[in-house]
């Protein structure tokens, strides 16, 4: 057959167009076959392309040739169809299909291409390996899923790009092939064939270089940007994502929060058509700590933690007199009605939650009149047991969770039993959307590998003014201009006002025991960046993979990435990374060592 799709006949529609209003018209239609089935001498092919599904009838009183043809279709083809739109038999309408009234008989077609058998069925929600999605991801992105997954994504970047132009805001692009910016992961190196036996290290963000488009006036940057992390994996993370940065100058804190607001509810808008109240709620670091146990709370549901140490203190148990006394803490929480957990279920939270450092976890049922059944009751006073309830407005069913030791490990084991009894028993709606502002973060951190000061954000961050006196005397108290946005439960968004004056940033980087020749081998540009009357300025970027990933309601990132990594942060469909030849190695003055690897 002589070609005359593509060159002559043009696709007049797409396959999820056509209804009844089309009865009778002639049309054009190119996709793929999703699947055949012969009926009475009919053939049926449903024809999908991006839009949606066809049911396109070869009839064998139209075309003999074409009909014995299209016995030969079969998945994964890739068609052209010219055929008559009919209005389906009675009984045969599909109402579950935009196009389920119709089919469309064909009078001419064209196999474009043929296809292998594919190694998965591209057809439902399906249940394949990923790794073999990823190998084929191309087969993969034919999915209907897929494809309104990449959609999302589009409208919600189109969307950024709307809401920042029209805020006077410039996209500008950053190199790549840069030095190392700081953001907590190690760097992907990149050898250089110029300088031998140096090196470029990949963006793990823009960070130094939208400060320093401040310094060069710009005022207001935005890019939608991969940013890249050499950092173990999981759902929520890619070793190269993709981040919506921003800088302003001449801001403080409460700018930069509500330019963000109107970004994420514009996103939300265009992703969701859903309405965000604003302001979004904030809490401080502490108050995220303290009540939630983690500084990415989970604030769709309640089961807080709560400070117990003053009553228990008071209990014959040594475990908790002994913790309160030496100044560690205990706080509990009440897990309302949950008090059916087996044995079984409370052997598995223990060890839970002893993942995260917990030495045990006690626990007491509440039954009839408030009594307790616990195998730590018999150490606590009937009135000492009532108190205790009191505070955790505890009732019958309910059962009481306590975690005894340091803050950090009470709140992270608490914590992560918070979201894991979630978990458990549906507390979080999957269809409410509870942003939250985390603010008033430390400026640094104690590392207990690295023995020193870490910055808890990057090291740009500016200090709050009344700390600054902190800085060498309580290192640990100076509070940072640094914000976190979180989107149930998960860290979608964080950014700082920065230093902007050079004394305060030599002053920073010596609080964070970087000796003066490390902070000019490393930073020298931006410090000097400094001294030619730098703006004040702040910013933040967005994790846009995985606010879409949310908002759509897709349990991992890389749903939400056209050609993701794995969690060995390897791509099936390409085998990257690979080795290289050895010509390429000498011309790069690099030669390979890897032992047992
Ligand atoms: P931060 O390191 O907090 O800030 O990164 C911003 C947001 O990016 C997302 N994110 C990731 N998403 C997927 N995979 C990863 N490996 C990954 N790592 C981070 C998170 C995070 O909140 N330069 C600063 C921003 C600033 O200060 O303006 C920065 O990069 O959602
Ligand atoms: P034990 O006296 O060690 O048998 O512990 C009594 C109960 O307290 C058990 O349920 C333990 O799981 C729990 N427990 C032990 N250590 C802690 C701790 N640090 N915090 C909370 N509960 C604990």
């Amino acid at each position: 057959m002589p070609q005359r799709f593509i060159y002559d006949l043009k696709r007049t529609h797409s396959c999820g167009q056509l209804t009844s209003e089309q009865a009778g018209q002639q049309v054009v239609l190119m996709g793929w076959a999703q699947r055949r089935r012969d009926h009475g001498g009919l053939i049926f092919v449903d024809l999908r392309d991006r839009e949606g599904l066809t049911q396109v009838v070869f009839n064998p009183e139209v075309d003999q040739g074409a009909h014995s043809e299209a016995h030969g279709i079969r998945s994964e083809f890739c068609l052209a169809i010219r055929g008559t739109v009919r209005q389906r038999p009675q009984g045969m309408a599909n109402p579950n299909l935009t196009t389920g009234q119709i089919e469309v008989y064909v009078d001419q077609f064209e196999i474009l291409n043929p296809s292998q058998t594919p190694p998965f069925l591209l057809e439902e929600w399906i249940e394949v390996n990923e790794n073999i999605r990823l190998q084929y991801r191309y087969l993969d992105l034919r999915r209907p899923e897929m494809f309104a997954n990449l959609l999302f994504r589009h409208r919600a970047a189109a969307a950024t790009r709307d809401y920042l132009n029209q805020q006077g805001f410039l996209e500008v692009e950053t190199p790549f092939l840069t030095r190392s910016t700081p953001e907590g992961a190690r760097d992907y190196l990149v050898p250089s064939r110029v300088s031998p036996g140096r090196f470029f290290a990949l963006p793990q963000s823009p960070q130094l270089f939208k400060q320093l488009l401040m310094m060069g006036g710009v005022e207001r940057y935005y890019q939608i940007v991969r940013c890249f992390r050499d950092e173990d994996l999981r759902a929520d993370r890619q070793p190269e994502f993709t981040q919506v940065d921003l800088e302003m100058s001449f801001v403080c804190e409460d700018d930069v929060m509500a330019l963000t607001e109107g970004l994420v509810a514009a996103v939300v808008r265009a992703a969701t058509g859903r309405e965000l109240a604003l302001p979004l709620p904030r809490l401080t670091y502490d108050q995220a700590v303290g009540r939630y146990g983690l500084d990415a709370p989970d604030v769709r549901f309640g089961l807080e933690l709560v400070d117990v140490g003053e009553l228990v203190g008071r209990a014959e148990l040594k475990l908790f007199a002994q913790a309160v006394a030496q100044g560690r803490m205990v706080k509990a929480l009440n897990g309302k009605g949950m008090a059916g957990l087996s044995r079984k279920d409370l052997e598995d939270l223990t060890s839970f939650v002893a993942d995260f450092g917990a030495k045990g976890l006690a626990w007491v049922k509440i039954k009839e009149n408030g009594a307790w059944q616990s195998p730590i009751a018999k150490f606590f006073s009937v009135e000492l047991q009532g108190a205790v309830n009191e505070r955790l407005q505890a009732g019958e069913g309910d059962i009481l969770f306590f975690g005894a030791d340091t803050p950090a490990v009470v709140h992270e084991s608490l914590g992560r039993l918070r979201l894991e009894l979630a978990r458990r028993f549906g507390l979080a709606d999957p269809q409410v959307l509870a942003f939250c502002w985390v603010t008033d973060f430390p400026l640094m951190e104690y590392s207990p590998e690295e023995k020193r000061w870490v910055a808890m954000h990057h090291p740009f961050t500016s200090p709050r003014a009344q700390d600054l006196d902190l800085l060498t005397s309580d290192p640990g108290r100076v509070k940072a201009r640094a914000y976190d946005l979180v989107l149930n439960g998960s860290e979608i968004g964080g950014g700082s006002i920065r230093i902007h004056r050079p004394d305060l940033q030599a002053r920073v980087f010596q609080a964070l025991d970087m000796p003066e020749h490390e902070a000019q081998e490393k930073f020298g540009f931006l410090l000097e960046a400094l001294t030619y009357g730098a703006p004040p300025h702040g910013g933040l970027a967005l994790g846009f993979d995985r606010l879409v990933a949310i908002l759509a309601g897709q349990p991992s990132i890389r749903e939400m990435i056209a050609f993701p990594k794995t969690q060995k942060a390897s791509c099936p469909l390409t085998g990257a990374p690979a080795g290289v030849d050895r010509a390429q190695l000498l011309e790069l003055g690099l030669s390979v060592d890897v032992k047992n690897k």
